[in-house]
């Protein structure tokens, strides 16, 4: 071959692969393979995750979630956490996302957060090991535990707290909340006294390690939040295996059936091989979805009320007949049957958990090209139900942004709005699968908080302080108030 013959085979060659390439590369253009549905994808990385991340009023949408859903709908394409993403703030797409857990979607962290719970947290696992571990978890928070122990436990917690406030003080009443969930918690856990140092040095490891978990700079870096919480989780990984050597010790010696062996730590130790790792894992995934979260829907409680003095009326006059039936009966301690009467506070209650929406959006990825009303989500992508979209949907609850426990009155619940199955629509806990496992305690301390608090005090806000969502929802001044005894025979302190 000439070097010419050779030039134009190598021209025509080259011209046919550029062919082949511009016509695939036209084609491909030309017949998209997925409808995705409308959205912008924002920076090249960060995409719009600051956006979707800046700080607003916990009982509002946000700018950013606002201005998007006015102009792409309810379900929206954009680039958050690092990669493509579709938003739903689509009631039915939600329960979708959330009943087709582990067929079509799955839990999805980005990695900062998985490295600090641990790869064997529950809220980190998947298959199996979840279930293995969801079931442990839902063991110990069994139904029928708290209906038979659990109740005298959460009141007795909430009073050692509640009893400790001074008439006339002013105090952070989320900081207050927070060492009831923490407390009992921790007692459930590894039967932890509030007194006792360890549980002390407990929370304020804990602390530490939270503060790592929500910082948005998960940078390994020395003085970093990230890095301190690191160092926290190895802290309380010691104090963990303390425990779990004192128990073997004990065993070993034949001492056993203590008060202790009822604690999730012997749980895990006699029913199952989980290993050290695992352990601290499932301990510190429990502290951090069972302590944070109840203990914010506690101070929204709070915050709420004052706004709302027919509700605490309301409240009052259900609390105060529970606590005078009982006088009759000679009973102290509320019981399950105390706590199924308490209807209306179950209304206070979730109109709390819609309004307040301690836990905003949830975090799934496709495993599957997904198609939902003419959308396509392809494998791989994010996927994000956001579960305070639907709570404030004026289309699902009217005035949405009013606090109105009566709207969960049975006789006011088909009412108002068209297609309102309030009950479907309030997914505070999320759905499916993974739905909350503590979703019944998590009630049930809000209720018995909210028991002792409104036969004892009345209380006022002080500070002009709010729920801010960054997105996981903080008072930025921990809800300071100033409570006042309430002078009334109905006082639940035994004195
Ligand atoms: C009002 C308080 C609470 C709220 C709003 C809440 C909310 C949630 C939500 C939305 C999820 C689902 C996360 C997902 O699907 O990815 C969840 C999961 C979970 N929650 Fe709660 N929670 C609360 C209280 C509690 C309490 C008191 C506990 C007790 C330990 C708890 C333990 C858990 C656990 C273990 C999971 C993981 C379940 C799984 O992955 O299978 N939560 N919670
Ligand atoms: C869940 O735990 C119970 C014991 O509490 C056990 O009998 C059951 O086999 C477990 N199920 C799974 C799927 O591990
Ligand atoms: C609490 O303090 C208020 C004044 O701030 C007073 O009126 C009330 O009597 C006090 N109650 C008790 C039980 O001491
Ligand atoms: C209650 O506190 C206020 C200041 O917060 C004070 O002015 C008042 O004297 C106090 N009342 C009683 C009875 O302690
Ligand atoms: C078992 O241990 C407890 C303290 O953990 C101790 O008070 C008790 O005397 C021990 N009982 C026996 C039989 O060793
Ligand atoms: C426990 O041991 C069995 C086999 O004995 C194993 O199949 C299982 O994965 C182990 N569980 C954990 C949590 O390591
Ligand atoms: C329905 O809710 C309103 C407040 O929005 C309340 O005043 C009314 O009593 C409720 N009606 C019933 C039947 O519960
Ligand atoms: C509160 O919400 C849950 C979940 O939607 C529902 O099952 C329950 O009936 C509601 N309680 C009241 C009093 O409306």
């Amino acid at each position: 071959m000439s070097d010419s013959h050779l030039i134009t085979f190598c021209f025509l060659s080259c011209s046919i692969l550029a062919l082949i390439l511009i016509t695939f590369i036209f084609t491909r253009r030309k017949k998209p393979k997925f409808n995705l549905p409308p959205g912008q994808m924002g920076w090249p990385l960060l995409g719009e995750t600051i956006g979707y991340l800046n700080p607003y009023p916990a009982v509002t949408l946000g700018e950013f979630m606002e201005n998007h859903i006015a102009r792409y709908g309810k379900i929206y394409k954009s680039n958050l956490f690092g990669g493509p993403a579709i938003v739903s703030a689509d009631a039915g797409l939600n329960r979708f996302i959330l009943q087709n857990d582990g067929k079509l979607f799955e839990i999805s962290y980005p990695k900062s957060i998985r490295d600090i719970l641990g790869k064997w947290s529950m809220l980190v696992l998947v298959g199996d090991m979840h279930k293995e571990m969801r079931n442990i978890s839902l063991n110990f928070l069994s139904n029928a535990k708290l209906r038979t122990h659990l109740v005298k436990e959460v009141e007795r917690h909430a009073l050692l707290v509640i009893n400790s406030w001074n008439n006339n003080s002013t105090f952070s009443a989320l900081q207050e909340a927070k060492k009831f969930t923490f407390n009992f918690m921790a007692k459930r856990i590894m039967s932890l006294e509030p007194g006792n140092p360890e549980t002390g040095q407990l929370r304020r490891e804990y602390v530490s390690f939270m503060k790592g978990v929500v910082s948005t700079a998960p940078l390994n870096l020395p003085g970093t939040a990230y890095r301190k919480a690191l160092k926290s989780r190895g802290a309380v990984k010691k104090i963990i295996e303390g425990k779990m050597e004192e128990r073997n010790k004990r065993i070993q010696k034949g001492n056993a059936s203590l008060e202790e062996d009822h604690d999730l730590l012997s749980w895990v130790m006699t029913h199952t091989n989980l290993s050290n790792e695992q352990i601290l894992d499932l301990v510190l995934s429990l502290l951090f979805a069972g302590h944070e979260t109840s203990s914010v829907a506690i101070a929204l409680a709070i915050y709420f009320l004052p706004g709302c003095p027919r509700a605490i009326q309301q409240l009052r006059e259900e609390h105060v007949e529970i606590v005078t039936s009982k006088k009759q009966t000679g009973e102290v301690e509320l019981t399950w049957d105390d706590y199924k009467r308490m209807e209306f506070t179950h209304c206070v209650v979730n109109e709390t958990l819609r309004l307040g929406n301690v836990v905003r959006f949830i975090h799934r990825k496709a495993i599957k090209d997904v198609h939902y009303k003419g959308y396509d989500i392809p494998c791989g992508w994010k996927v994000l139900p956001v579960v305070s979209a639907v709570h404030l949907d004026p289309a699902l609850f009217d005035q949405p942004h009013q606090f109105n426990p009566w709207r969960w009155q049975d006789k006011n619940k088909s009412g108002s709005c068209e297609n309102a199955n309030v009950n479907m629509n309030l997914m505070a806990f999320g759905g499916g699968p993974r739905m909350c496992a503590g979703s019944e305690l998590g009630k049930l301390e809000m209720a018995v908080f909210i028991h002792h608090l409104i036969l004892n005090y009345n209380w006022e806000l002080v500070g002009e302080d709010q729920p801010i969502a960054y997105p996981y929802v903080d008072f930025p001044k921990a809800l300071p108030i100033k409570v006042q005894t309430h002078s009334s025979k109905h006082s639940s302190f035994s004195s």
